[in-house]
């Protein structure tokens, strides 16, 4: 890793751009907060080779950044030109006081999307809080509104119902154009998709259709499991027309579509049949504290203690760390052998 930046200019208002070797610039900070999670989706925390969150959550909780440390770190961020922030976990609501973290982000100069990835089983309670502390955005995880289907898909542990409850108090507590994810699995719950948009279309909420991805090392992924979105679009597109739409911003993951109709709109993250490392401007944090460059990453870089350094000698080494990324495992999937390491999805969120 080059660790020789040049980084500069700490007094100016200005963020300072870093590239990585690939050219990318550091736009989007993507920040766990917790590596466990109160479900266990086998296409991410199979039941049978992930622990009970509650051991987990007793062992690890020592190792997880506070909300000082957390606020440090994406003001650091935000000095490298991060303005686009996501709190993912696991599952974000189980970390105790959130909406506290969700105030100190907000007021960071510079963050000016700050998002939330949850599975909506706790946001019922908890959505307004989230709204009133400055939250701007919010992505439920949905993957089906059957309700044996959804429990199974939760490894026994959730109800359909606690999501849509949780969406409903979305929208009480002010949330719009809510992104509804869901992630795509032949055989499994391709079935589930126009049920799904059936249902909210006609709201201002999004639903994402994701293709399933070998992330993680445990959940047994199979190519032959992916629906490629092509085919889910035009599966759509016969039932309700569609027309696609320019992306909001450049490098947007998800492709967009409008409803020919008005309805509203959808979209598809495509990232093993169209793969988008190529404008891939995300890092990850995990609740440790360990900085990833990609979602397929072996391992990461330790910041946690940096932070004792002060906020110079912070950027310098996230700056640092950026400046060596060559990470693009999406367009290579296949093509070079896979490592036997990779950091789980439960760690980086999504
Ligand atoms: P917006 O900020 O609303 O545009 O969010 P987003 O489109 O980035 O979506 P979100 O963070 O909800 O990501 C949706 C899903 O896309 C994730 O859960 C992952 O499955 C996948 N995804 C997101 N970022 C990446 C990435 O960098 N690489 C890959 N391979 N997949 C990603
Ligand atoms: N493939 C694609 N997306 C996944 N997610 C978790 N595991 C996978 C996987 N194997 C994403 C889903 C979920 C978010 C928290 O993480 O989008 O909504
Ligand atoms: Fe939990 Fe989300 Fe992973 Fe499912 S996908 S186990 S809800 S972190
Ligand atoms: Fe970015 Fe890695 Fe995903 Fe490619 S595979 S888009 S480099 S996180």
């Amino acid at each position: 890793m080059n660790r020789s930046v040049a980084f500069t200019s700490p007094n100016t208002s200005e963020p300072v751009v870093v590239s990585d070797r690939l050219r990318r610039s550091l736009r989007d900070l993507r920040v766990s907060v917790i590596e466990t999670c109160n479900y266990r989706c086998p296409y991410c925390m199979p039941a049978d080779r992930t622990p009970e969150w509650t051991e987990r959550d007793h062992a690890s909780s020592a190792n997880r950044l506070d909300f000082a440390e957390i606020e440090t770190l994406v003001r650091c961020f935000a000095r490298l030109g991060v303005s686009k922030v996501r709190l993912t976990g696991g599952e974000p609501l189980l970390r105790r006081g959130l909406p506290d973290l969700v105030a100190r982000l907000a007021a960071i100069d510079g963050i000016d999307d700050l998002a939330l990835t949850t599975n909506g089983s706790l946001l019922a309670r908890q959505a307004k809080a989230l709204a009133d502390a400055g939250l701007h955005r919010l992505t439920v995880s949905l993957d089906t509104l059957d309700p044996e289907r959804f429990s199974r898909l939760s490894g026994g542990r959730g109800k359909r119902d606690d999501v849509l409850a949780g969406i409903a108090a979305a929208e009480q507590a002010g949330f719009t154009a809510i992104k509804i994810n869901c992630v795509v699995q032949r055989g499994v719950n391709d079935s589930d998709v126009l049920p799904l948009l059936a249902h909210f279309r006609g709201t201002s909420h999004v639903v994402r259709f994701i293709e399933y991805m070998d992330v993680g090392t445990c959940n047994r992924w199979q190519r032959t499991q992916v629906v490629p979105s092509a085919q889910l679009r035009d599966l759509i597109h016969a039932r309700w027309p569609l027309r696609a739409l320019e992306p909001n911003y450049r490098g947007e993951v998800a492709s967009r579509y409008a409803y020919a109709d008005g309805a509203g709109e959808l979209g598809f993250v495509s990232s093993v049949t169209a793969p988008f490392c190529g404008d891939c401007h995300r890092a990850r944090l995990g609740a440790d504290g360990q900085l990833y460059t990609c979602l397929f990453a072996a391992g990461g870089t330790p910041l946690r203690e940096f932070i004792a350094h002060g906020d110079a000698a912070l950027t310098e080494r996230i700056a640092a760390t950026w400046v060596g990324r060559v990470d693009r495992y999406s367009e290579l999937r296949g093509d070079v052998p896979g490592s036997e390491k990779r950091i789980e999805m439960f760690m980086v969120g999504g």
